[in-house]
């Protein structure tokens, strides 16, 4: 058995009582999202009600997900926690290193040799300290997660931030940075602003063309990419109880599009026949049990408007299949306006591909209707004009869809079928001709279409839609054929309709897979070796970041002084960067390089006060440290924002900054760079950024006095000599100063272990 049913009774055993004793504080009635957070809050039984939307609360997470990409700095910081095995269940899951290219098995050969060090490193790892490992091919982390191990009523984080996706079978799954992850992993609580709570009802029954893609692709019309920050969104209605769980799951994972902490669905009868079919009866069993508990209470859903902060209703009898795009997922067309609102945007007509898959839409029935659809193609006569490449979500889809002859009728159109991983979706695609960088559109049933994110190509227009849209306008190869109303022409001359989608929400067989690509963690890790070579560039093993040494920081440069935007990816960039995610020394050669400079306007050009010369950030920071000189970093609004990423704290650290000061932090960030053993402080007189000039000084003045509630003071010394005093405050708190003064969260939890 993969998933651990006797954690789920053990949650489900404590959650009826957990959750009367939060509805006792709070007062009223409770919507599904807060019986889940109320039902695992570190505390145990909750002892005042939450203020949504501002308490900072600890939760106590049931699992933790991690992908191949993030999952290596947040093992090797798990490594230097000094235990011996994760606190919470934990999975790695293989599926961002993979390129598609020709198709799966030539693909999955090249991955597993150019990344091979990678994936060794995280299945010794997870080997050694009890981590279920998912192997490459497997399949893509949210899809296996969803046939795994995703339960009703539970809490899990991932690094990776459509783990919402889970929200399919009622869970509250949160995408996280890898030190959040690191923290639960080593039995610590994990932080999250008590999120405010969006309702969606969904009145009516999908049918004809439309699909879940669709009422998600809605919501992210309604509310846009940043309408559901800082919120869970909460579906219910006769209409949810209608979806499949593999379609709540599509609509859950495309929260992230509109920012949302996560998505939820209440437990029913399409989540319990999702379980049973994916080997859990058990689960089912004991849902059924405490189910009342598992959705929220009836008040609730009869009046929403008194319980979330804000509620949308959708009526699928009358939803039309969407597509949305170009180049952000928030732009949202109905099929029946795309022919005109195309023209007037003077998006291309010719679609060149049509992909399907992705976490959000590669489930047994998502095939199963795109399916629907290319055999008809192929019965009617019709070639498909476009090319096809087809992603499925795990190898127990991918099995199961050939057995039942579903990826021959792909095939039968000349589809490429991809390994069982991202792909595309994240830019690993060798696409023929991108770097041509030719306007053209392409389909595809993922969740993002930003710029460039598919094929690299800024001129690729990609729109978002579901399978069955994708197969039909991969076939008609038009962005503006609306398959409801018009016709193609086949082989005959003849002109043909394409009938509407038909599909199984779960096939009639029953699942089937040979190898699901699972390793069992071993029993007892402490003879296993993880070796990480000291000449690989992908990978380094962590030195722990030095202690305090209780005396006050003097004679630190100015690294740079950041003006406006300053996001975790001006810190520390993606793209081509990715792949030294394992590598904090090489990383950290992107450090702060988008940065842009108060004094000249330019990024990755600071003067150093060693030479005088102009040169990159990175290799400023690293003269300073090489010469013993600490450094600091000075920022405007806001700074940090973005992704939870933890490189952005770490590799500023690494460099030998000890002090980050700015108007204002994300939040995140902030508590980042604390874990990081980093000094986070913003300037008490905001004004006072605008007195920081290019060779100045820095000096702490009270930092051996270092306490909660107590601002810092720096005197800044000017190259003409004068000074200026700066009060700086800081949110540290009694413990995160032990982190400061240990020189990180995890050397602290190391020295707890001792
Ligand atoms: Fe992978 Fe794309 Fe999902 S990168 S995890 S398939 S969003």
């Amino acid at each position: 058995m993969i998933f651990d049913l006797d954690m789920i009774k053990a949650l489900y055993a404590k959650f009826p009582e957990r959750v009367d004793a939060a509805k006792k504080h709070i007062g009223k009635p409770l919507t599904l999202a807060e019986k889940i957070l109320y039902a695992h809050l570190w505390e145990g039984n909750a002892s005042q009600a939450y203020e949504r939307g501002s308490s900072y609360v600890d939760f106590a997470p049931d699992r933790i997900a991690c992908q191949d990409a993030t999952a290596q700095m947040a093992l090797l910081q798990f490594m230097q926690a000094g235990k011996s095995r994760v606190a919470v269940p934990t999975t790695v899951h293989c599926d961002h290193l993979i390129q598609a290219k020709v198709g799966a098995e030539k693909d999955l050969a090249n991955a597993k040799s150019q990344s091979s060090e990678v994936f060794n490193f995280l299945e010794s790892v997870s080997n050694k300290y009890g981590i279920g490992f998912w192997k490459p091919g497997a399949g893509i982390i949210h899809q296996v997660v969803l046939e795994n191990y995703a339960f009703p009523g539970g809490m899990m984080i991932g690094t990776d931030s459509h783990t919402v996706n889970a929200g399919g079978l009622g869970m509250v799954a949160i995408g996280v940075g890898g030190a959040d992850a690191v923290d639960v992993m080593a039995g610590m609580p994990w932080e999250l602003k008590f999120p405010k709570l969006i309702g969606v009802k969904l009145t009516g029954k999908l049918n004809g063309w439309t699909a879940p893609k669709d009422i998600i692709l809605k919501v992210a019309g309604i509310l846009t990419v940043k309408g559901g920050t800082g919120c869970i969104v909460e579906y219910f209605g006769e209409g949810a109880k209608s979806l499949s769980a593999t379609g709540k799951g599509t609509i859950c994972n495309m929260g992230a599009e509109i920012g949302a902490t996560t998505s939820t669905f209440g437990y029913d009868e399409s989540i319990e026949r999702y379980l049973a079919a994916t080997g859990r009866k058990d689960v089912a069993d004991a849902a059924n049990e405490i189910k009342e508990y598992l959705t929220a209470d009836e008040e609730v859903y009869a009046s929403p408007e008194q319980y979330f902060d804000q509620v949308i209703e959708i009526d699928l009898d009358t939803l039309e299949p969407h597509l949305n795009g170009p180049f952000t997922p928030d732009r949202a067309t109905p099929i029946s306006e795309m022919s005109k609102v195309a023209k007037e945007n003077e998006w291309p007509l010719d679609v060149e591909w049509g992909l399907i898959g992705s976490c959000t839409n590669s489930s047994y029935e998502d095939l199963s209707r795109a399916s629907s659809i290319a055999k008809q193609a192929v019965e009617k006569g019709l070639a498909t004009k476009a090319e096809f490449g087809i992603n499925p979500g795990s190898e127990q889809v991918r099995y199961t869809a050939e057995r039942d002859g579903l990826l021959e009728i792909f095939e039968n159109l000349d589809a490429k079928i991809f390994t069982n991983a991202c792909g595309p979706c994240i830019g690993q695609w060798a696409r023929a001709g991108a770097e041509n960088g030719a306007k053209n559109t392409i389909i595809h049933s993922f969740n993002r279409n930003f710029s460039k994110r598919a094929d690299g190509n800024p001129n690729t227009h990609a729109f978002v839609g579901s399978p069955e849209m994708v197969a039909a306008i991969a076939i008609s190869g038009r962005l503006d054929f609306n398959p409801i109303t018009d016709t193609l022409t086949n082989d005959k001359g003849e002109q043909v309709k394409l009938d509407a989608p038909v599909g199984d929400e779960l096939p009639t067989k029953g699942f089937a897979v040979e190898d699901n690509g699972y390793q069992a963690p071993a029993d007892n890790g402490e003879g296993v070796e993880v070796s990480v070579s000291p000449d690989s560039k992908r990978l380094q093993l962590l030195t722990p970041f030095e202690p305090y040494d209780g005396k006050e920081i003097s004679n630190m440069k100015l690294l740079i002084k950041a003006q406006g935007k300053c996001t975790t990816d001006h810190i520390s960039m993606a793209g081509p960067w990715l792949r030294f995610r394992g590598h904090l020394d090489n990383i950290s050669d992107n450090c702060l390089i988008g940065a842009v400079n108060a004094f000249n306007e330019e990024t990755n050009t600071v003067k150093s006060q060693i030479t005088g010369e102009y040169g990159p950030v990175p290799a400023t920071a690293r003269a300073y440290k090489a010469a013993g000189i600490p450094s600091i970093v000075v920022g405007d609004e806001n700074y940090g924002e973005g992704s939870s990423r933890e490189h952005a704290a770490m590799e500023p650290r690494h460099l030998g900054v000890k002090v980050v000061l700015v108007k204002s932090f994300a939040r995140i960030h902030e508590t980042n760079l604390k874990k990081q053993g980093m000094l986070g402080l913003t300037f008490a007189n905001p004004a006072d950024y605008d007195k920081i000039k290019e060779d100045d000084t820095f000096e702490t003045l009270d930092l051996t006095a270092f306490a909660p509630n107590k601002p810092l003071t720096l005197k800044v010394t000017h190259a003409d000599g004068s000074v200026d005093e700066i009060v700086a405050n800081h949110t540290y708190n009694e413990n995160q100063i032990e982190w400061f003064k240990s020189g990180s969260a995890l050397n602290l939890i190391k020295l707890q272990n001792v």
